[in-house]
């Protein structure tokens, strides 16, 4: 039996140049570097500036996730992208790449799972590839998060900043079935509950205000529920595909807080160094984090060809879930 398993055969990531410190967000409201490196271990986030939007990092990201590939952009059979800040309400950003990368053939679409956004567009990619439905996908996380915060309530707006993401997969037919033949995506698992919806919500859109709104989050509670979810959709994932978390390699998280990250890996007996951590340098880029995090661990040789990785998120809605893949 041949099985049809989604390769990483590239990634990339991008951010905007300015970066927006702390002391900074200290001059905007009343917050201190303090307490923002205390609470969350943020200390700086990039934010794109007036004029450059969610598709502009989006591009940048992927063109660098097809070059770390090699793949030409018209080789492109499938592009997911995972926004909660699109652009415009349609045309989706993966139509808009799709066009702006000169990629003509397949499908382009985006799914809306906010921080879980990555996992998400990952799953549906993964699941197209195994289905024949598509050979060469481009899966992006983008995000310009600063245009839906409401830059006066603290308790939101010194969390999140803007960057993409990307990975390219292939689908890669192996008539080796071996646990160490099976290199690619080897399960995702998507959860979501909307009860949990007004504990982090967007207060606008276009069917119920008409306006963009902002971002709202009562973080304490969201954080509770992140650690119990994320632990649990770690240890489901593994347990399916029949590994302990022991024999990860690398854990790469959404990047929401440092102290979630830590406080996941210590309830799973799971050694901080093998955690990838950039939410001190990016703060929380929703969707965009996962891949940032990746591109970061691969460029710096942390993350190896043959390497089990184990991706993780939660998100509004509630969303949350995890992708396994071997590298
Ligand atoms: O990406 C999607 C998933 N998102 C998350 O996972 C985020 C989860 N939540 C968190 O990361 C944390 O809950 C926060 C970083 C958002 C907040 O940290 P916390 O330790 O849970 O603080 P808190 O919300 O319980 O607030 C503690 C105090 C409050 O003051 P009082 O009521 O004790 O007087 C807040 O008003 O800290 C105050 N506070 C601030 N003080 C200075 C809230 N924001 C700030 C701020 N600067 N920026």
């Amino acid at each position: 039996m041949t099985e049809r398993l989604a390769r990483i055969a590239g990634v990339g990531a991008w951010l905007p140049d300015r970066i927006l410190t702390n002391d900074e967000l200290s001059r905007m409201v009343d917050t201190s570097d303090s307490w923002i490196r205390e609470r969350t271990g943020i200390r700086q986030r990039h934010i794109a500036p007036e004029g450059v939007t969610t598709a502009d990092l989006a591009e940048q990201a992927a063109r660098r996730a097809l070059d770390d590939a090699g793949i030409a952009p018209e080789a492109v059979d499938l592009i997911v992208v995972a926004t909660t800040t699109p652009d415009f309400t349609f045309p989706s950003v993966g139509t808009m790449l799709q066009a702006r990368l000169g990629a003509t053939k397949g499908a382009a679409f985006d799914v809306q799972a906010v921080c879980t956004g990555f996992v998400y567009a990952l799953s549906v990619a993964d699941n197209m590839i195994a289905r024949g439905q598509a050979g060469t996908a481009l899966v992006v996380g983008a995000e310009t998060m600063s245009r839906i915060l409401d830059w006066t309530d603290r308790s939101t707006c010194v969390l999140f900043g803007d960057g993409a993401g990307a990975m390219v997969l292939t689908a890669d037919q192996s008539s080796d079935n071996s646990d160490e033949a099976r290199t690619g995506i080897l399960g995702t698992y998507l959860r979501s509950d909307g009860r949990f919806k007004d504990l982090l919500h967007v207060d606008g859109g276009p069917s119920s205000t008409g306006t963009v709104g902002h971002l709202r989050m009562i973080g304490n509670q969201v954080f509770r529920h992140a650690i119990t979810n994320i632990a649990e959709s770690m240890t489901t994932i593994a347990d399916r595909a029949g590994v302990a978390i022991a024999d990860i390699d690398w854990f790469v998280p959404h990047q929401a807080n440092q102290r979630i990250l830590e406080g996941v890996a210590k309830r799973l007996s799971i050694p901080t160094e093998k955690v990838i951590s950039t939410v001190a340098d990016h703060g929380n880029t929703s969707a965009a984090s996962v891949p940032l995090a990746f591109d970061r661990a691969v460029q710096d040789g942390r993350i190896k060809r043959g390497d089990l990785v184990l991706m993780e998120a939660l998100g509004g809605g509630f969303t949350w879930g995890a992708a396994l893949a071997r590298f």
